[in-house]
């Protein structure tokens, strides 16, 4: 395995506070449990090397010459997201003024989504415990000032299989809470290369991302944040 597994990080209390306490937190001995008191949240800290990034970025990068990134818009509103998203895989997840839905064409072109590259494949088979292929898979991209609102992840049909999320890249401030919106949340970073898994009791966790930290990785030529997000949509037969 890649990387080490372990169900807790670098956290600090969610609230107003967080990311003054974030910024500080030294690694190593400031980890404490994440404490939603969810279990099933999974965090592979650096699950994949310099040079697995790498590789991983030039297969993005052909995924990403046919089905270039777009800015998705909200239901209803149609105000733009803050990041760019595309997809890979069968189907892809999008969003416009007629909602969130998964839908097996990238929405600019009309053409079908390119497929999940194989080291995402692996990674899923080594670290979802499910037994079914991920079908979709979200290609965020975010510029320094991006951000995604706290969150769940609920248009799939079977929450039996996790969320597995990878980030590329500049580091962010991530945030989880618990299954209601009103829970307490916890703030930790994310480093290019890390895995978070949200499986189990944690699959509706509500999550988003705070805050990106420019110029944290040199992995991205042009600077930012990708993150990669597999997803089981239906129901296997
Ligand atoms: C998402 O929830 O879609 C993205 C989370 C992340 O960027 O880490
Ligand atoms: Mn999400």
């Amino acid at each position: 395995m890649p990387g080490e597994q372990r169900d807790w990080a670098d956290v600090t209390a969610g609230g107003k506070n967080s990311l003054k306490a974030a910024l500080k937190a030294p690694p190593g001995p400031g980890q404490v449990p994440i404490g939603t008191g969810l279990n099933g949240l999974q965090f592979y800290p650096g699950y994949l090397g310099r040079a697995q990034q790498e590789a991983l970025l030039a297969a993005l990068r052909q995924v990403l010459d046919s089905a270039p990134l777009y800015t998705p818009r909200m239901p209803k509103s149609g105000r733009p997201f803050t990041v760019r998203m595309s997809n890979c895989g069968p189907l892809g997840w999008t969003s416009d003024e007629s909602g969130y839905r998964y839908t097996p064409v990238h929405p600019p072109t009309d053409r079908l989504w390119p497929p999940i590259p194989d080291t995402l494949i692996a990674m899923w088979n080594d670290v979802a415990r499910y037994a079914h292929p991920p079908e979709a898979c979200l290609i965020n991209f975010y510029a320094p000032a991006a951000k995604m609102g706290l969150h769940q992840d609920r248009d799939e049909a079977d929450f039996t299989a996790p969320v597995v999320s990878l980030s590329l890249g500049d580091t962010c401030l991530f945030r989880v809470g618990g299954l209601k919106r009103g829970d307490p949340t916890r703030s930790f970073r994310l480093n290019s290369g890390d895995v978070v898994v949200l499986g189990g009791g944690a699959r509706l966790a509500f999550h988003g991302v705070d805050r990106i930290y420019p110029g944290t990785s040199t992995l991205l030529t042009e600077g930012g944040r990708i993150n990669l997000t597999l997803r089981r949509v239906t129901r296997p037969e």
